[in-house]
């Protein structure tokens, strides 16, 4: 298996390939083309073949003569289209989490919990082949579904990931790694141990939907002792609708999702 082919490759749909599919009211519908296929929607049928062979971008009809954009999907498209176990982080939070943690090409990521894989596929993204990331996952019916989309995004299960599934607090102080990503519930649990499989210098990225659990972790931290330059934000996005004159905000936001707390894993003090 080879990835998916993302937006602008130069070949023509094929079987096997993802597509977004777009209606005229901005409705979205992923799905893997096959020969001799059919997509059923509210406004009929779509036959596969009618956009096997046909470059991306090419608007098709339905059987209900329904216009359908089809593009290949981006990276946000399948966060926000894959099936999913546990609520996924969002693009927008999945963009800051990348920079927050400064996440490049060769780093090595301890990530919890797994979820739905959805921010798993954006560090490996970042990391990169000559990069790693371990992921756990408390939860077997949730280990599985990341499993499954992580091999969907990625065409076959990178070798570069680890899955491990039991408790985050229980393994990490086994493993070894230059930034620690915390998606789960009680990340202030994680702090000690987290500690010792971070290496001095690195960094810790926590995405936490409630301030109670900013104010816990930011406690652990400073009670471990052993980090520093703590920060939390805040990621707002706002579209604006442009239409001739009718230049405005939209009225609809993905407001709040989740605060985000940095901190630096410091050295112990010289003499
Ligand atoms: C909100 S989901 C993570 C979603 C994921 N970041 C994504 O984008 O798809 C939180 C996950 O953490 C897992 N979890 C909670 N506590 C854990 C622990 N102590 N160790 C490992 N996984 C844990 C839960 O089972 C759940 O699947």
């Amino acid at each position: 298996m080879s990835a998916p082919r993302g937006p602008g490759h130069p070949d023509p749909f094929s079987p096997g390939d993802t597509v977004l599919l777009v209606d005229r009211k901005d409705r979205r519908y992923m799905v893997t083309l096959q020969a001799g296929g059919r997509f059923h929607y509210h406004a009929g049928i779509l036959e596969h073949d009618a956009l096997i062979g046909c470059p991306e971008g090419v608007t098709v009809r339905s059987s209900g003569r329904s216009a359908l954009l089809a593009l290949r999907p981006t990276a946000a498209d399948w966060t926000v289209k894959a099936p999913r176990g546990a609520q996924v982080v969002y693009p927008k939070d999945q963009a800051m989490i990348v920079a927050l943690a400064d996440l490049g090409p060769g780093a090595t990521v301890v990530e919890a919990g797994a979820g739905s894989g959805a921010l798993t596929c954006a560090l490996l993204r970042a990391v990169g082949p000559t990069g790693a990331v371990t992921s756990f996952e408390i939860r077997d019916e949730h280990a599985d579904v990341a499993e499954r989309n992580v091999e969907a995004r990625c065409g076959g299960r990178p070798p570069n990931w680890r899955l491990r599934r039991g408790d985050v607090a229980d393994g990490v102080d086994g493993e070894s790694c230059d930034r620690l990503v915390l998606d789960l519930l009680d990340p202030a649990a994680v702090v000690k141990s987290g500690a010792d499989a971070l290496r001095p210098g690195g960094i810790l990225v926590a995405y936490t939907p409630t301030v109670t659990q900013v104010v816990r972790l930011h406690e652990a931290l400073v009670a471990d002792g052993r980090w520093g330059l703590r920060h939390t934000t805040e990621t707002l996005v706002r579209g604006w609708h442009v239409e001739g004159q009718s230049v405005r905000p939209d009225h609809r936001m993905v407001a709040h999702t989740a605060f985000l707390t940095t901190a630096r894993r410091l050295a112990a003090p010289t003499r």
